[in-house]
């Protein structure tokens, strides 16, 4: 990807291109993906922090909007059974070939979080790292619902958005502590949400927060 798409790309992210839309596919498939600004091949430290603290050792965790499914990988290195899901077709083709190459066993789907597919209950854990912040503020309530259900209960969610701290309006939303706690405050109970950074491919790392809840 050249500079130029790159700003094309993050241009069409701050528009604000409200899902589901084919965005996300022909973002996918006219990318190379390790120059995509949320990419990273090491698993999020605050992620790794939050399974330290809360998450299962065992059971099933949902990687919600996989992407290029570093996470999902690195997850289900650590012998996790991970269930892994995107929006875009060609991010979740992208990804498998990834697992393969990691040799790891993913159950990788389709799916739009906000016409989901997976049953009630499914999984013990969510990690959502860049996808609620994308999503429009009219279609929060229905993520809300989504990951309640799918979640069972005293299942966590582990959520990494931007912050309001961070300055200007390019990329995705920003929220702000008080914006997080208002949205899941039906059925979740927030254990932490903590200032940190988004590491990526972008210099220097966006200013974000990393939120834990636990389903009611
Ligand atoms: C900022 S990227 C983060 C990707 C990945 N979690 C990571 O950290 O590398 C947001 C992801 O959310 C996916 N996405 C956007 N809207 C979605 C939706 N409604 N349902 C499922 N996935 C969605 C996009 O395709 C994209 O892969």
């Amino acid at each position: 990807m050249t500079h130029r798409e790159k700003q094309i790309a993050l241009r069409r992210v701050r528009d604000r291109v409200p899902p589901p839309t084919d965005w996300w596919e022909r973002l996918y498939r006219s990318s190379n993906i390790e120059q995509l600004p949320w990419y990273t091949t090491t698993l999020d430290p605050d992620i790794e922090a939050g399974f330290e603290a809360h998450g299962p050792v065992a059971g099933k965790v949902l990687d919600l909007g996989t992407g290029p499914g570093t996470h999902a990988v690195a997850l289900a290195g650590r012998g996790l059974t991970v269930v892994a899901t995107d929006i875009s077709p060609t991010a979740i083709a992208k990804a498998k070939a990834l697992a393969r190459k990691h040799r790891v066993t993913i159950d990788f789907r389709v799916d739009n979080v906000l016409n989901s597919e997976l049953g009630g209950g499914f999984v013990d854990a969510i990690v959502d790292r860049g996808t609620f912040h994308v999503l429009p503020p009219e279609a929060r309530p229905v993520y809300v619902l989504a990951v309640r259900r799918i979640l069972r209960p005293g299942g966590l969610l582990f959520l990494k958005t931007f912050s309001d701290k961070e300055p200007g309006d390019e990329g995705p939303y920003r929220l702000s502590p008080g914006e997080l706690r208002g949205y899941f405050r039906e059925g979740f109970d927030v254990l932490s949400i903590e200032d940190t950074t988004f590491q990526g491919t972008i210099e220097p790392a966006p200013r974000a927060l990393f939120a834990t809840f636990r389903r009611r």
